[in-house]
């Protein structure tokens, strides 16, 4: 598969079929997304690859909590505190974008709440990965795994896997640690549903919108 096949297939997907992944199709994704590059080869990748039981029982104790209004705290801020100018406009398009698609009105805060819940399910993907980092890590690793993370997107394309990168599954970050007996000193920094795409659903019909080039580059020539 040529690169620009992957990058342009892969989306986000919030709905998987029931059909299991092989870890053997895992383990061939992540040791192709190894190879991506870090500072000083630091590597600082970490991850928890959950599937069946484990799955089910953590994925049941996160959207539990959520359910039960118990509020998430990510260990680190992924998002501001406060949306201006372009990031909220192009957020609230995002948001816009999936309910329309799924015919939630802005009214119907149930519907609403029950599509965010399947978020901590791993939207029924058989496979969720988690990914740790150690805390004495700073930002530039922070970056380093963003181009892990799209590796992995990428390979899985091209085995013909689906993938939706989860900052929910981020939010209850004590509730994964206990679960998985991770120590305090790995920050979770988010999830990720992997499967094979349910192209029947609705919600995986839609793409979202990209600034055009003038919009975000300066020539200096
Ligand atoms: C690190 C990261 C975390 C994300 N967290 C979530 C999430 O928790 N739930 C969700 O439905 N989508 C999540 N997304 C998906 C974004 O909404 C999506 O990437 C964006 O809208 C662009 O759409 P596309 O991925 O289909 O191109 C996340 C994306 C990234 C990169």
């Amino acid at each position: 598969m040529d690169v620009k096949k992957a990058l342009l297939d892969r989306k986000s997907t919030r709905a998987f079929v029931d059909k299991e992944v092989p870890i053997e199709v895992i383990n061939a994704i992540i040791e192709q997304a190894k190879t991506a590059p870090s500072g000083v080869n630091s590597q600082p990748w970490q991850i928890a690859v959950v599937t069946g039981n484990s799955k089910t029982k953590l994925c049941d104790k996160m959207e539990k909590a959520f359910r039960a209004g118990k509020k998430g705290a990510m260990d680190y801020d992924y998002y501001p505190t406060e949306w201006v100018d372009d990031y909220k406009e192009r957020r609230k398009v995002c948001g816009l974008l999936m309910y329309s698609t799924l015919e939630i009105s802005r009214e119907d805060k149930q519907k609403q709440l029950d599509q965010w819940a399947l978020n901590y399910q791993a939207f029924g993907a058989p496979v969720m990965l988690l990914f740790f980092i150690d805390k004495v890590m700073e930002k530039g690793s922070y970056m380093d795994y963003g181009m892990f993370l799209q590796s992995i997107m990428l390979s899985a394309i091209e085995h013909g896997l689906a993938t939706c990168p989860q900052a929910a599954l981020g939010e209850y970050p004590e509730i994964v640690r206990e679960e998985l007996c991770y120590s305090q000193d790995k920050v979770l920094l988010c999830g990720m549903a992997i499967g094979y795409e349910d192209k029947s659903a609705i919600v995986n019909s839609y793409r979202t919108p990209r600034e055009e080039l003038d919009k975000i580059v300066r020539y200096f020539p």
